[in-house]
């Protein structure tokens, strides 16, 4: 007997209860907050940088998937070799044998970090962060690992314990003897180093959550100290890596940088398969992989699946056919320095920072008196809710989706697909200034929202 499944059929029938089925099945939170700040829409169809809703409206997307929509959605190229590989009906995951485009992909990959050998293949961020930790014990046969404050690389236990947010790691211990160090602080660094034990220090060469940058020369001394005291670099480029910052990794705007261990996900298939990618020195992959038995002491039974290999091969190809890095790079300044220009027009904008298409823009205590009564009123409630009034009439009246970059942060995160250009950059700036007019008027709806803002924060506390 043949079995009739017809997806397009079941969405039709059932689609509608999406948010229901969420409430009722999944993190039930979700929902909740989605209807809180009006953001339970109803998205029907998504091509390049932009969605749109039931009734045809068109919305910006200045998210891209928490940045895995590195090429937009629905890259034509990506679509093919997805619909070539499942039409292929390769005899993928056998898992003994040897594939080709594992392979493949870790040439491509590895040939934009020259110094790096070997890859990894596994199935998300997260994964990629544990792999090089795990590498990192076993080739320096250390246990500690450090990390920055704020840091961010993913919520698995091993990953948590080198989370710089308590509210990500409260409850979820005992988490591993890892330490925090200052972003930028090489003293607190070498403290660290000269204890013995330090497997490595893994950082993001811009960290996610806030928008903020290892200073100029950190991560070459860094990597100079870590290396004088054996233990390991590992840059985690999860969310800035595939041409976000304007170079293919951010590591690589500091000349001398050559982390042991690199961490890559999100981008790699195009938002279309989970991915993750582990690469590192050959002699590190030798000390993990030192005999036959050892040959599947770490593996994933996803990992490598034809997939997320040929989604990875294909936006590999078109990151350098459509000179997408250069986009990132020339889009992300005109944006930055629009938005920069507005920083002395607007006493609530505090600072705009990031590179390429990675740009923070944070909020900060307004000199008026009028203003600054709001803004005290806001911030005795909880920090990051004005943030969260700017967030939302960007959605509501402007069709744009961007997203605060952090729990009590009042910092706004951009981080579009890589293909938008000035159109998206001038429709933005327009939005950004009409919604940064209404706030400075003092007045009007987005203060009344304000108000139900800190109405729900005191009654959640
Ligand atoms: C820098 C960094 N590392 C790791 C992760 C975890 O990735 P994933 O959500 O795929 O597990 C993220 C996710 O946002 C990230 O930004």
């Amino acid at each position: 007997m043949t079995t009739e499944f017809d997806l397009g059929a079941l969405l039709a029938k059932r689609g509608a209860e999406r948010y229901e089925l969420h409430g009722r099945h999944l993190n039930h939170q979700l929902p909740r907050m989605l209807h809180t700040i009006g953001f339970d829409k109803v998205y029907e169809r998504a091509e390049g940088a932009c969605f749109w809703d039931a009734d045809g409206n068109e919305y910006l997307d200045m998210l891209a998937g928490f940045g895995v929509m590195g090429l937009g959605r629905h890259h034509p190229v990506v679509r093919k070799a997805l619909h070539d590989v499942l039409d292929a009906q390769l005899a993928d995951l056998t898992r003994f044998d040897c594939q080709p485009l594992p392979g493949l992909l870790a040439e491509k990959l590895l040939a934009h970090s020259p110094h790096l050998d070997r890859v990894f293949f596994g199935n998300s961020g997260t994964e990629a962060v544990e792999t090089a930790l795990k590498f990192a014990r076993r080739a320096t046969g250390r246990a500690r690992i450090l990390y920055c404050d704020h840091s961010f690389h993913g919520l698995t236990t091993g990953s948590l314990s080198v989370n710089g947010e308590d509210g990500f790691r409260d409850g979820f211990g005992p988490l591993l003897p890892d330490t925090a160090v200052p972003l930028g602080d090489l003293d607190a660094l070498a403290r660290e180093l000269k204890k013995g034990d330090v497997a490595a220090l893994i950082v993001e060469p811009i960290q996610g959550k806030g928008v903020h940058e290892a200073p100029p020369g950190y991560l070459r001394a860094a990597q100079d100290l870590l290396h004088r005291h054996k233990a390991l670099l590992i840059a985690d480029e999860v969310q800035t890596g595939l041409g976000r910052t304007g170079d293919f990794y951010a590591y690589q705007h500091e000349d001398g940088v050559e982390p042991d261990l690199v961490c890559v996900a999100k981008a790699l298939s195009g938002g279309y398969m989970p991915v993750g990618a582990t690469l590192g020195k050959d002699w590190i992959f030798k000390k993990v992989y030192s005999s036959m038995d050892r040959v599947l002491v770490h593996s994933a039974s996803f990992g490598s699946n034809a997939q997320a290999m040929a989604a990875g091969l294909a936006v590999l190809a078109v990151l350098e056919n459509e000179q997408i890095v250069a986009n990132a790079r020339v889009t992300g300044e005109l944006l930055k320095s629009r938005l920069t220009a507005l920083v002395d027009k607007y006493e609530l904008l505090a600072d705009v920072r990031g590179r390429g298409l990675m740009i923070g823009i944070e909020f900060g205590r307004p000199s008026s008196l009028k203003l600054r009564s709001r803004w005290t009123m806001l911030q005795a409630a909880r920090k990051g809710l004005f943030a969260q009034m700017v967030v939302v009439p960007l959605l509501q009246r402007h069709r744009i989706l961007t997203q605060v970059s952090g729990d009590h942060l009042e910092v706004i995160k951009l981080i579009p697909p890589l293909i938008v250009g000035e159109r998206e950059v001038e429709r933005f700036v327009e939005a950004f200034t009409e919604v940064m007019d209404d706030a400075h008027s003092g007045g009007g709806l987005m203060w009344d929202f304000g108000k139900t803002l800190v109405k729900q924060a005191v009654a959640n506390r």
